[in-house]
């Protein structure tokens, strides 16, 4: 059989799908969380084709596995109507509450959460095409995510329950929320992602406008009841609708405090210049990234290998922290990229829910014509595929193209691929990677492999100031979520990991009184009736 039949047979007939991981209707959603109501919705809807096709007469086909509200500016405004009510100036019920209060309801929504675990790990799977492995793991990842959340918090809480004194002068410094943020997550990690910026968000007291991921939207169909139940009315509210649609009217309103965005440098620069008021308006974004690898003639191939691999084609690359381009040094570039080929021959293709799958079709609709057109690109430009049937494609699926000698002419070289090929690079001196790294308009993480202890901190002490995370030996990649995740240039603002997170959607702000004794009497009165939840010594435990 030819390659490309083997390809167009990966996908099943209907009726060969496994029954376990079969969703047990489509998700036609006709509501959504507005105000604190299930709102329901008769207008038009957008149908959800799963990247997972089956075999028809008519040949591939992409799965109908459901539909969601197209909801107007009318809509939306509504709910940035409710979020502003719920804050009310910061003198809402959620922005006053206590911390352990504003905890205890997180609680019980990711209790809620948990319940849902079976359709969301099967939406996941089915909207965007992630192995079914995967979507498990993005699950748990998020549902641990939140309770180190909750951990870090009451840690900071604990910290901030007592008094600074200096100068004579007393204080209490906490946290305090900033108002309505504006949170937009990505396909590739539509539930993980989003959640890293929606819960740190809302547990510090502020209200939530949320928009779903343009894939990965029905998966979070499930959570609006939980929402709706454990936190008051208003405070998450979640928007539907085309984005060019409904964001740029939210943005000029002027009431948005914080956009949260994990997506495209471009479409941050937009939104954040329709807010009229610039200065009010904080961000917090994770944006495009080219994350290079750079493997020089003191490596362990093998290792590089093995890296490299998992660096540039888990989730079929579809990552930020993907390694995109691979910068191999010329006296071991044959070598590496043998090497590499016969490990990209060793991954398994199929469906998602296929056990050890490694690579799945993919989401979106014109990726594939994307993909070939770098590919031709760079033959163009010189380039050749370098692994057997590199490039072929069938249906919503392509496999990976090991694509070499990239050079500076190419898409390939600049553009964030953002799927399954793998650009190569040979170079003769470690300063043309440093000069590409200099010129690049990216900045988020770069992997250097090599042996040579002097060679490896010759190249740390220019990088670290290039980009935000340099990784020895191991690819990039945002975990353990403790580390500080962020990047340079256009690749993020703002620093999100468990405990900046919380911080970056909050300000600090403090009670300050000189140390006389009508104050000491007045502030141990409030302390002591306890009326006032943020002047307060309570320790959460
Ligand atoms: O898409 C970008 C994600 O933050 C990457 O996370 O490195 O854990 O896959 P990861």
């Amino acid at each position: 059989m030819d390659f490309n039949s083997t390809l167009q047979n990966i996908f099943p007939q209907a009726d060969q799908i496994p029954a376990e991981y079969q969703l047990d209707a489509p998700v036609h959603q006709r509501e959504y969380l507005s105000n604190g109501e299930m709102k329901s919705w008769e207008g038009q809807v957008h149908e959800v084709f799963s990247p997972i096709c089956t075999q028809t007469e008519q040949g591939l086909q992409r799965v109908l596995i459901g539909s969601y509200p197209v909801c107007s500016e009318k809509e939306a405004q509504l709910s940035l109507d409710a979020a502003v009510a719920a804050y009310n100036n910061g003198r809402g019920e959620w922005p006053t509450m206590g911390v352990a209060e504003r905890i205890h309801c997180v609680e019980q929504f990711t209790g809620k959460m948990i319940e849902q675990k079976e359709i969301i790990v099967k939406l996941i799977m089915w909207e965007i095409g992630k192995s079914f492995a995967d979507s498990v793991k993005e699950f748990d990842r998020t549902v641990e995510y939140i309770y180190a959340t909750i951990d870090s918090l009451k840690n900071l809480d604990r910290d901030s329950s007592g008094f600074d004194i200096v100068d004579g002068i007393a204080a209490q410094v906490r946290r305090s929320p900033l108002g309505v943020v504006l949170c937009m997550g990505p396909f590739n990690y539509p539930l993980n992602e989003t959640f890293t910026t929606l819960i740190p968000a809302l547990i510090m007291g502020n209200t939530i406008l949320f928009k779903p991921p343009k894939f990965g939207t029905l998966l979070h169909y499930p959570l609006q009841e939980a929402f709706r139940d454990c936190f008051p009315k208003g405070v998450v509210n979640i928007i539907y609708g085309r984005g060019n649609t409904i964001v740029p009217g939210l943005m000029q309103s002027g009431k948005i405090n914080v956009l949260t965005l994990i997506g495209s440098s471009k479409v941050a620069n937009e939104l954040k210049k329709q807010h009229p008021k610039v200065n009010r308006l904080r961000a917090v974004l994770g944006l495009d990234a080219k994350n290079a690898a750079i493997v020089t003639a003191n490596a362990d191939i093998e290792l590089a290998v093995k890296e490299t691999l998992t660096g540039s084609l888990s989730f079929n690359g579809q990552r930020c922290t993907a390694l995109k381009i691979v910068w191999v040094h010329r006296s071991i570039a044959d070598e590496f990229i043998s090497q590499f080929n016969q490990a990209v021959a060793g991954l398994k293709f199929g469906m998602p829910w296929e056990k050890g799958v490694s690579l799945t079709p993919l989401p979106e609709p014109n990726k594939i014509e994307y993909l070939n057109a770098c590919i031709e690109d760079a033959k163009a430009h010189g380039a050749s595929v370098m692994n057997e049937n590199g490039g072929s494609s069938a249906g919503s699926f392509f496999y990976p193209a090991v694509v070499y000698p990239v050079n500076k002419n190419m898409k390939l070289y600049h553009e964030e691929q953002f799927g399954p090929i793998v650009p190569v690079v040979s170079f003769d001196d470690l300063e043309e990677t440093i000069e590409y790294l200099i010129e690049a308009t990216h900045g988020q993480q770069v992997s250097i492999f090599s042996n040579n202890s002097s060679e490896v901190a010759a190249l740390i002490d220019p990088l670290v100031n290039q980009v935000s995370r340099v990784n020895i030996n191991t690819q990039c990649q945002r975990g353990p979520d403790v580390f500080p995740f962020t990047g340079r240039k256009d690749s993020a603002e703002g620093t999100l990991s468990v405990a900046d997170a919380i911080r970056a959607f909050s300000i600090r702000s403090l009670v300050a009184f000189k140390m006389n004794s009508a104050n000491k009497q007045l502030i141990n009165e409030i302390v002591h009736q306890d009326t006032s939840n943020f002047l307060s010594t309570k320790f959460i435990f």
